[in-house]
C-alpha cells in the first residue's frame, strides 16, 4: 500500500507490551511506569489478527518489540502464531537481550528470522548504569545464545548520546567488530521535544523513506513515531485502523507524548 507521500507502507512494528525488565535511563523512569488495564493490552488473536490483515494489505516485513518483548506471557506461542502468517518475508525482533538464553532456541524453532539486541554498553558497571541495575553477562549471554540459535543476523542496537564516538559506544562497537556482527548506533530521540534522528547505518528516522506502520500493545495503529496519531483497531477494526494510519501518516516527525516504552522505538 502507499500513503499519500508515494512511500510504499510495508513494514509493521509490533509492541507486544509495554513492559520491561529495564530501566534503561532514556525510556524508562526509575520507578517504572503504572501498569496498563489488563484489558487495554491486545490478545495474541487481536495481534495476529492485525497482522494478517497488514500483510494481506502489502506489509511484508514485520518486527516484535515492546517494551521488551520477552516478558510477555507465553511470547513463543504468539511468535509462532504470526509465523503462521502467509507473506512474511522477513520476520525479526528487537529486545534487550536479557532472556535471550532462556528463549532464542524456542524463538528460532517458532519461525523468529532473526533479532535486534540492544546493547549501549559492555563494561558491566556502565551497562547497570545505563540500564538501572542490568547484568551486562546476561544480555551477552543471550546474544551469543541468539546466534547459536541461528537467528541471523544478529544486529546490535546501541543508543548513544551525541555520537558513536563516545568510549560506550566505541567498545559496543568493538565487540560487534569482534563478534562479527553488525553495530547501528541510534542518536537518544526526545519525543515529546520532537527530537529525533536517523539511525546510523539503519533506516529509521528517514521520513522520505519511512516505510512503517507500529501496532502498539494496546490497539492503536501508529503512522508515526514523533506523532500522536493512533487509529484504534477494535473500534475501527483491523483494516480500518490501517487504512486510516496509512492515509493520515504525515509526511514527516513532529512531537508526540508517547514514550518508547509503549511503542518499541
Ligand atoms: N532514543 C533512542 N532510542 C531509544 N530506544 C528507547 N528509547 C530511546 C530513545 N529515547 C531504543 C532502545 C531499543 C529500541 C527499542 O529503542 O534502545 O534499541
Ligand atoms: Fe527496556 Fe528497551 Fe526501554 Fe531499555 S530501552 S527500558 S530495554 S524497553
Amino acid at each position: 500500500m502507499f500513503d499519500q507521500f508515494e512511500r510504499s507502507i510495508n513494514y509493521l512494528r509490533i509492541s507486544v507490551t509495554d513492559k520491561c525488565n529495564l530501566r534503561c535511563v532514556y525510556c524508562m523512569p526509575a520507578g517504572g511506569v503504572p501498569p496498563m488495564r489488563h484489558g487495554d493490552v491486545l490478545s495474541f488473536e487481536e495481534i495476529v489478527d492485525v497482522a494478517r490483515t497488514a500483510v494481506e494489505m502489502g506489509v511484508t516485513k514485520v518486527r516484535v518489540t515492546g517494551g521488551e518483548p520477552l516478558v510477555r506471557r507465553n511470547i513463543v506461542a504468539l511468535v509462532s502464531m504470526l509465523a503462521g502468517i502467509d507473506g512474511i518475508r522477513d520476520y525479526a525482533m528487537t529486545t534487550n537481550g536479557i532472556r535471550l538464553s532462556e528463549f532464542a532456541a524456542d524463538l528460532a524453532a517458532a519461525g523468529l528470522q532473526r533479532v535486534n539486541v540492544s546493547l549501549d554498553a559492555v563494561e558491566p558497571g556502565r551497562y547497570a548504569e545505563l540500564t538501572r541495575g542490568g547484568d551486562v553477562r546476561e544480555a551477552l549471554a543471550g546474544i551469543a545464545a541468539a546466534r547459536a540459535a541461528g537467528l541471523s543476523p544478529v544486529k546490535l542496537n546501541c543508543v548513544v548520546q551525541e555520537s558513536p564516538e563516545e568510549p560506550d559506544a566505541r567498545a559496543v562497537l568493538a565487540f560487534g567488530q569482534a563478534e562479527g556482527l553488525e553495530v547501528r548506533f541510534i542518536r537518544r530521540m526526545n519525543l515529546s521535544q520532537g527530537i529525533f534522528s536517523v539511525v546510523i547505518g539503519g533506516t529509521g528516522g528517514d521520513c522520505a523513506r519511512c516505510n512503517r506502520l507500529r501496532l502498539s500493545c494496546n490497539g492503536l495503529v501508529r503512522p508515526c513515531l514523533f506523532s500522536d496519531l493512533g487509529f484504534s483497531v477494535r473500534e475501527l477494526g483491523p483494516r480500518g485502523a490501517i487504512r486510516r494510519a496509512v492515509e493520515a501518516k504525515p509526511a514527516c516527525g513532529g512531537k508526540s507524548n508517547e514514550m518508547f516504552h509503549t511503542i518499541g522505538g
